[in-house]
């Protein structure tokens, strides 16, 4: 299908926001960003920068030509301004349904009624939010991983009414930014994916939040076992540890099985700033963590 859009908009500058916008702007599409918080795309283009730095990975766009197209990407601060002519917008706001369901509903009202609306969400299915944006038939999840990291694919699925067309339209624009499209046949709490790292993700966590072990042998075991360069702690510290927190609350609501909800000492972590890289510590501390030294995989130390 090639390029199905021209002109994006992404809602929501964090981790997941920003990368999607440059990998846009990237594949040729005319970018538009928007977030309630002044300075969040620049932010966030400088942690992830020094973060990836940090942990030895070649981003999937060098940094060179990603300087450049930062420069391409138009920051606006007026929401009807930022949806106005889009062909496609992408919420990428914190994990929280509420949050979500609020910007689908102001969408359906500033957005251009060509416009095609796809969540980031980690957890939610479209289908919670659809009814908000008053179009559900133009609604889709596309969920990105960490994609500069070299991440690229992301799950695609549709809601209760969602065209076969606007599915299609998500399928092509996964493929056209370099990703894999990860299709979800029908809806799915977790999506493709997300949900075998979410199953890696909850046992880590209960063995770490019920004492049982180190996180770091965790991590050790699992960079061994994959060859890897972070083990799933230090992975939860990339995504951010209210992000995985959220996540796993989401499925524990669902679920309401003991063993789903999230450990005590996770949200005490995030209670107490530790929110992983992006705010220097979480299981381990940033821009230097412990398992991209030497030793943290050396059997004598
Ligand atoms: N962090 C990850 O690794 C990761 C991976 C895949 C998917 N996701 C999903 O992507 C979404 C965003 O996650 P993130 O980690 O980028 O979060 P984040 O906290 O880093 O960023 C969220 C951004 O949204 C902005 N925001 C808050 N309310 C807003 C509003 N009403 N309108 C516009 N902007 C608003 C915030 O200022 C912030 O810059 C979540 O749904 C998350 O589950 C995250």
């Amino acid at each position: 299908m090639g390029k199905p859009f021209e002109k994006i908009t992404v809602i929501g500058t964090g981790t997941l926001g920003t990368q999607i916008a440059l990998l846009a702007a990237n594949a040729g599409y005319d970018v538009t960003i928007y977030d309630v918080r002044e300075g969040a795309f620049s932010e966030t283009f400088d942690r992830l920068r020094s973060s990836i730095e940090a942990k030895g990975i070649a981003p999937m766009i060098p940094w060179d030509q990603l300087d450049a197209i930062q420069g391409e990407i138009r920051q606006v601060t007026d929401l009807e301004e930022a949806v106005g002519n889009a062909d496609l917008v992408v919420e990428s706001v914190p994990e929280d349904l509420e949050i979500k369901q609020d910007v689908f509903k102001k969408l359906g009202k500033k957005a251009p009624p060509k416009a095609i609306f796809a969540t980031n969400s980690s957890s939610m299915p479209i289908s919670r939010m659809e009814e908000s944006s008053g179009r559900p038939e133009k609604c889709l999840n596309t969920h990105f991983y960490n994609i500069l990291e070299g991440m690229n694919m992301a799950d695609v699925m549709g809601g209760t009414r969602t065209t076969q067309d606007v599915i299609e339209q998500g399928i092509a624009w996964v493929r056209s930014m370099g990703c894999i499209p990860l299709t979800v046949k029908k809806e799915l709490l977790g999506f493709c994916f997300n949900r075998v790292w979410r199953a890696i993700k909850r046992e880590a966590l209960w063995m770490w939040g019920n004492d049982f072990v180190d996180f770091r042998d965790v991590d050790r075991a699992w960079m061994n076992f994959t060859k890897m360069k972070m083990g799933p702690f230090g992975l939860m510290d990339g995504v951010g540890l209210d992000v995985i927190h959220a996540i796993e609350m989401v499925y524990y609501d669902e679920s309401g099985d003991p063993k789903d909800k999230p450990p005590k000492a996770l949200k005490e972590k995030v209670e107490g700033g530790g929110l992983g890289v992006k705010s220097g510590r979480g299981f381990y501390t940033y821009p230097d963590p412990e398992f991209t030294r030497p030793d943290f995989l050396d059997p004598s130390a």
